[in-house]
């Protein structure tokens, strides 16, 4: 666990998480940090937590190394109940078995029903304001759905840090010295990538109440953002903020001028397809990225998938239907409400086709709204002629997305 300081009175315990799946589903290959804070002024406050109870020890130590006597811990505050932020909940008691517990009205029902606590609860309402003194006034701001209907932030009046827990976060873990003004850029654009991958994998489909937050922020003189996840954002808090609206509107389908290749193969004739589109799209100077299936993790498909404006799909037909863990990606991105995207699909068929009209299913059922130019389908292994109209298609492709991009 590091344990820094963030400003005057506000320290932060984080501890990386690496070689799991968040959430029991989500590949994190380059870890994810679990950020609590510490807030000090005659009364102290630790604001979010840590993920297990072991780590307990660890946040007491930190407390002991900055001075803090562990009596003078007079409120845990719960900003979210997700068991990332909230799991050391029962043993918060080794560090005062009278603090209080903050939550609000959502956040006791899960308090009660995860920990079984349901004394020492004190509910705050959107507006609220916790006195720690020496001007530490904390707000509680409500910020529902970002990312349970639970969520709240702290707002510090005096330092004017936003206490923000999932909002803002991003994945990867994180160097002791966690903070954008002591980062490379090099390491920036690392924690925006990372971003943007938390974002569509743990936030995309509320990605309208993070603009309802996003409006809220706007009326605090915010100057740090200190998120449950990842760097905290004491140079420039603006950045995070501003692509956080972007990732948001990245939902309703103009994304960044790429295109997302996602592509399965059951003995290499759809790959010859595949590899046309790849060679199409190398001459043709677009970014792209390329994810097979079932070979690679949903987490870095939707990443790319968020980004992108376009989408090339290459999959066969499988007993009728569609190439199962393509089906299975796409549920995924429909319930992400990955919507609005420009699309084009090949794929091949021994006996009959059925692909297509279960892909209008998924789109349908997920509200998906994509806009897909002429499919190419072929029987068996694709023709040259076949391969020439695929190359064809994915130029037109390239033009719709450079279009609806630049207009
Ligand atoms: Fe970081 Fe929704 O928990």
């Amino acid at each position: 666990m590091f344990c820094t300081k963030v400003t005057e009175g506000v320290y932060q315990a984080t501890k990386n998480v690496e070689g799991i799946l968040f959430e029991g589903l989500w590949d994190i290959p380059r870890g994810v940090s679990i950020n609590s804070y510490i807030i000090k002024g005659d009364k102290v406050a630790i604001v979010d937590g840590m993920w297990d109870e072991e780590s307990v020890d660890e946040l007491e130590q930190c407390l002991v190394d900055l001075n803090i006597n562990k009596e003078d811990v007079e409120y845990f505050i719960v900003n979210h109940t997700e068991p990332d932020h909230s799991g050391w909940l029962v043993a918060s008691g080794k560090i005062n078995p009278n603090a209080k517990i903050i939550c609000n009205k959502k956040s006791k029902e899960l308090v009660e029903h995860f920990y079984g606590i349901d004394d020492r609860l004190m509910v705050v309402e959107d507006g609220d304001v916790i006195d720690l003194g020496q001007g530490h006034k904390l707000t509680a701001v409500m910020m529902p759905n970002v990312h349970w209907p639970d969520t709240m932030s702290m707002f510090d009046e005096k330092t004017g840090t936003l206490f923000c827990c999932d909002a803002f976060g991003s994945f990867g873990s994180v160097p002791e010295e966690n903070y954008d003004d002591k980062l490379t850029k090099e390491q920036i654009d690392f924690y925006e990538n990372e971003a943007v991958r938390y974002f569509s994998n743990i936030v995309a489909s509320f990605a309208m109440p993070v603009k309802t937050a996003i409006k809220k922020c706007a009326e605090l003189d915010i100057k740090i953002i200190a998120p449950g996840h990842g760097i905290v954002w004491r140079e420039n808090p603006q950045k995070i903020i501003d692509d956080y609206a972007r990732y948001a509107d990245y939902q309703k389908g103009v994304a960044k001028e790429e295109i997302t290749l996602i592509w399965g193969s059951m003995y290499g004739m759809t790959k010859r397809g595949v590899d046309r589109i790849i060679k199409t799209l190398e001459e043709s100077n677009i970014k792209y990225n390329v994810h097979s299936v079932p070979e690679d993790n949903w987490g870095e498909i939707l990443s790319s998938a968020w980004n992108s404006t376009g989408i090339i799909l290459a999959m066969p037909t499988y007993e009728y239907k569609m190439f199962p863990p393509m089906s299975a990606v796409l549920h995924e991105m429909g319930k992400k409400k990955v919507q609005g995207r420009k699309a084009f699909r090949i794929g091949s068929y021994g006996w009959s086709g059925g692909a297509q009209k279960e892909l209008d299913a998924i789109l349908e059922e997920g509200k998906m709204n994509w806009d897909f130019i002429e499919p190419v389908e072929f029987r068996g292994r694709a023709l040259d002629e076949e391969l020439d109209l695929i190359e064809a298609r994915v130029k037109e492709l390239i033009e719709i997305v450079k279009q609806t991009v630049n207009n």
